[in-house]
């Protein structure tokens, strides 16, 4: 069992399931609603609880009910929020998630009005008490600071980030990973169209750092530290239901493997087949990561 240092968010999820997507201006009746907590950070160390780890969220809360309702539902995961922010302004990001019963697709509108982790809240956690060091790619000054000291102060401290979305500056923090999980949608923003390639322009920029891509309902792409190239294909579920944190997921069974001492294409391999497997079951609570991990 190892600790895990998760930085991000944590989110309200408002999920309403319908049989079909909607178009524009139709008026639709969902078949249920839940509100759950959500956010890649959070989802990431709720999966790794189930692969046997115990985590430390470590993002900004509100001071208000909704704030509280995430704080309970990470502790029912067994997740830690000791070195949590709270805010006595704000909102809790929130959410609006329409999953589609038809084929599982996830469509979310996202709203936040609420300040990121600052460096200062993250100097403040005792590094020693952990095994891995897991951050979002996001606010990026601060979370380049928040690396840079982990690595001068703890280097054998494994640190990975997850690369989702372009924004301006994300390439300062490519250096001070040992480990980059990287999404199709980040790749293809980039103007590429194929992972293996992605990774390989990754790759002469970035040596030394495992590089990791998923690709969706195809599976996922990797290029070791020392060059070698790996793909994975995707492992789908009987019937895939829901894919709102697939990536979170596949996130987590990467850290797991390599926490562990897999290789980087076993490790890949284990991503793929605790993705799919979630893919098959509503919402992050997985049938059998027991079996999973082995
Ligand atoms: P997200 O959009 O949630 O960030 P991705 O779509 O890249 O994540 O998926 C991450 C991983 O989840 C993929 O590498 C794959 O292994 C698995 N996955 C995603 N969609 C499917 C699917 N439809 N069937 C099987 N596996 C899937
Ligand atoms: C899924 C997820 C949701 C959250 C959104 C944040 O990957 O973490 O739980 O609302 O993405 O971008």
């Amino acid at each position: 069992m190892a600790a895990v240092l998760g930085i991000g968010i944590a989110t309200i999820d408002i999920i309403n399931d319908v049989d079909h997507y909607p178009h524009e201006d139709e008026e639709l009746r969902a078949l249920s609603q839940q509100r759950c907590r959500g956010g890649n950070a959070a989802n990431t160390l709720a999966v790794l609880g189930q692969l046997g780890h115990r985590g430390q969220w470590c993002g900004v809360l509100t001071n208000d009910g909704d704030g509280q309702f995430v704080r309970d539902e990470l502790a029912a995961c067994g997740i830690g929020c000791d070195h949590a922010r709270q805010l006595a302004h704000g909102r809790m990001p929130t959410s609006y998630i329409t999953r589609n019963r038809a084929n599982g697709s996830r469509t979310i509108v996202h709203y936040r009005e609420l300040p990121e982790l600052d460096y200062a809240c993250f100097a403040a956690i005792d590094l020693a008490a952990f095994d891995w060091l897991h951050a979002e790619g996001r606010n990026i000054d601060d979370t380049r600071r928040m690396l840079q000291r982990a690595a001068a102060r703890r280097p054998q401290l494994p640190r990975s980030v997850e690369i989702e979305k372009p924004r301006p500056g994300i390439a300062a923090l490519f250096p001070l990973a040992d480990l980059l999980l990287f999404s199709r949608h980040y790749a293809q923003a980039t103007g590429e169209r194929d992972g293996a390639a992605f990774l390989a322009r990754m790759h002469e920029q970035l040596p030394g750092i495992d590089l990791v891509c998923g690709w969706g309902e195809h599976g996922a792409y990797a290029i070791d530290r020392d060059g070698r190239g790996h793909f994975q294909p995707a492992c789908p579920p009987p019937q895939v239901v829901d894919t709102l944190g697939a990536g979170d997921t596949f996130n987590a069974a990467i850290i797991d493997g390599r926490l562990r001492g897999l290789a980087l294409p076993q490790a890949l391999a284990h991503g793929c087949r605790l993705a799919g497997q979630k893919c098959g079951v509503p919402g992050l609570r997985l049938p059998s990561t027991v079996e999973a991990r082995a």
